[in-house]
């Protein structure tokens, strides 16, 4: 096996973490051109640590090796987030993988996509009106399996087919409220021709999909330890972009994956690879898929002129500042 470049260090003293926490992509672009070589040996959370930017390493290290590596998140994120499927290994970890029931995950994911999309509301900070719209919405839904009598009880109560009316009130005022402004956050500007091809054309899209996963994968990588004192930490960002697998890689090219790159969707590490890959993959792209469709179909999207797009890569991979795009209505009268 190749000799990989670079030192641990001394412990503490050559620790790297707060060089990589500043700007984990420069961090990698800096260190694969210092050592011309895609890994390189540093200290991480002072542990002597493998950083892994070379795209055919990490494939073998998420599946040929994946059984020799501890995932490890649980050591510094445990606490955090306590127990879930992530920090398992061995039986549960296969046993979390069984189908479960979806419905009230889904069901609450699809409300918070809808009303953060169209409405712009923010479920992370507006519990109340959240809960308020959740609330609503299952008494509306419910009228439509009630008798259709509107009563009104002088104690208070009422049918539920009235109940489902004054809902009805109450979630089109909050609408109206919500709806004075269109400005809404977008990743990229899109020319208009190309949005319809993307709309129509399932395989442009496909492309288009796969080029931004390449080139802006929303987890910056990955960590596993291998024992007590020694680690690999995994750059999906250097992976996306090693030369060897995708020509010039910092170009947004989606036609390379009709080309040289048609066979290599599994060089792509955004939801991982091998035994402990994301299980929500397939859910993601149909989330996806599904917001394309119903916005591409309903408006028009561009970005509005100058703003600054830099990208900010921790925890995860987002605009630096709010990046404004104006959503117009597109007329599909005819
Ligand atoms: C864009 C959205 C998402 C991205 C980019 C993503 C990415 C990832 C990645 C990279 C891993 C592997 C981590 C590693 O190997 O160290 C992972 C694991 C996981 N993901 Fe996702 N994920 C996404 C959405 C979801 C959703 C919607 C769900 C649930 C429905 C989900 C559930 C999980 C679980 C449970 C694991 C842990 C699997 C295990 O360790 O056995 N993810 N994800």
């Amino acid at each position: 096996m190749a000799t990989i470049p670079g030192s641990a260090g001394l412990p503490l003293l050559g620790d790297r973490s707060y060089d990589f926490y500043k700007d984990p992509v420069k961090f990698m672009e800096k260190n694969i051109s210092y050592y011309k070589n895609r890994n390189f040996i540093g200290r991480f959370l002072n542990k002597s640590t493998v950083f892994v930017g070379c795209n055919k390493t990490l494939k073998c290290l998420l599946t040929e090796e994946a059984d020799k590596l501890d995932l490890g998140y649980k050591m510094f994120m445990g606490d955090i987030y306590g127990d879930n499927i992530l920090f398992t290994d061995g039986e549960m970890n296969i046993y979390l993988r069984n189908p479960v029931c979806l419905y009230q995950t889904l069901k609450r994911m699809c409300i918070e996509v809808c009303l953060s999309l169209f409405l712009g509301i923010d479920f992370d900070t507006m519990t109340e009106l959240t809960e308020t719209i959740v609330s609503l919405t299952t008494t509306h839904w419910h009228g439509i399996i009630s008798v259709p009598v509107n009563l009104k009880f002088p104690i208070g109560g009422a049918s539920t087919f009235s109940k489902a009316l004054d809902a009805k009130a109450k979630l089109l005022d909050i609408i109206q409220n919500k709806k004075t402004s269109t400005s809404r956050h977008f990743p990229k500007n899109i020319q208009e021709d190309l949005q319809e091809s993307i709309l129509t054309d399932k395989g442009l899209r496909e492309r288009y999909m796969l080029e931004v996963q390449r080139m802006y994968p929303p987890f910056f990588g990955g960590r596993r330890v291998i024992n007590k004192g020694n680690a690999v930490v995994f750059s999906t960002y250097a992976t996306h972009r090693d030369p060897e697998v995708f020509d010039d890689p910092h170009q947004f090219q989606p036609q390379r994956w009709t080309e040289k790159n048609i066979n290599d969707k599994d060089k792509l590490f955004c939801f991982g690879s091998g035994p402990r890959c994301c299980v929500g993959q397939k859910l993601v792209w149909c989330i996806i898929d599904t917001i394309i469709d119903e916005m591409l179909t309903k408006f028009k999207v561009s970005l509005i002129d100058e703003q600054d797009l830099t990208h900010k890569w921790l925890p995860v991979s987002r605009p630096k500042n709010e990046v404004l795009v104006q959503f117009t209505e597109k007329d599909n009268s005819q």
